[in-house]
């Protein structure tokens, strides 16, 4: 085909007619100007100290776990150890999949003992019920009147011990379960004396 000029300029501009939509580039462009120039002035007035917390949390639970509230895998209340307690401190961010945890413990002796790979968890049932754990954290350490155990843990997660069909109680699980329905959850610590739990309580 031979291009006249005027068919060039028709082609052009329709070109051109085409590109018109990435005229929206600009205000990206802008945007992003904009995002950065607040960084820039956030940066050198301090503002960044202000309001900024280490971690976003889109929930938080603060649980107090007591001897009188464990249940036996097979359902039956079984008392823990007596005199003990737990303060078990919970923040969860959704988008990462991500639990930090800050667990004391007062008065639990003893090792501590449970088929999974840790004996410190959160466990699916409501208050009353038995369930399978579907986290598992590093057991508290320390002097027994203060047991301590914190830091963060990402999915996908592990627990060691397997469901009815072979897979592991926690294959699949998501943060976000116990954030649509926490009293749906428990937590607990199991040790070698009691073995179905020394404390134990609801996320709600
Ligand atoms: C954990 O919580 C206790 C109070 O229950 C607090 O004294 C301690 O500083 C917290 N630890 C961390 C690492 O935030
Ligand atoms: C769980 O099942 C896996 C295979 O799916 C197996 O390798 C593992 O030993 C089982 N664990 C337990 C505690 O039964």
């Amino acid at each position: 085909m031979h291009l006249t000029t005027p068919t060039i300029l028709a082609l052009l501009s329709a070109t051109l007619a085409i590109a018109a939509p990435t005229a929206d580039k600009g205000h990206g462009d802008k945007y992003q100007k904009d995002c950065k120039k607040d960084w820039d002035n956030k940066w050198k007035n301090d503002d960044w100290k202000k309001n900024e917390k280490l971690f976003y949390f889109d929930a938080e639970y603060v649980v107090k776990a007591t001897p009188d509230e464990v249940i036996s895998t097979a359902g039956a209340p079984t008392p823990g150890q007596p005199g003990a307690k737990g303060i078990f401190k919970y923040g969860i961010n959704i988008a990462e999949n991500t639990i930090c945890y800050n667990i004391t413990l007062s008065g639990v002796t003893g090792g501590y003992q449970s088929p999974a790979v840790t004996a410190t968890h959160i466990h699916e049932a409501v208050k009353g019920k038995a369930g399978p754990p579907r986290l598992a954290f590093p057991n508290p350490t320390g002097p027994d009147e203060r047991r301590t155990s914190y830091g963060c843990l990402k999915g996908p997660f592990f627990v060691g011990t397997n469901n009815t069909q072979g897979a592991d109680n926690a294959a699949g699980f998501h943060v976000k379960q116990i954030v649509a329905n926490p009293s749906g959850f428990f937590t607990d610590t199991h040790t070698t004396q009691f073995t179905q739990g020394a404390v134990r309580g609801q996320l709600a």
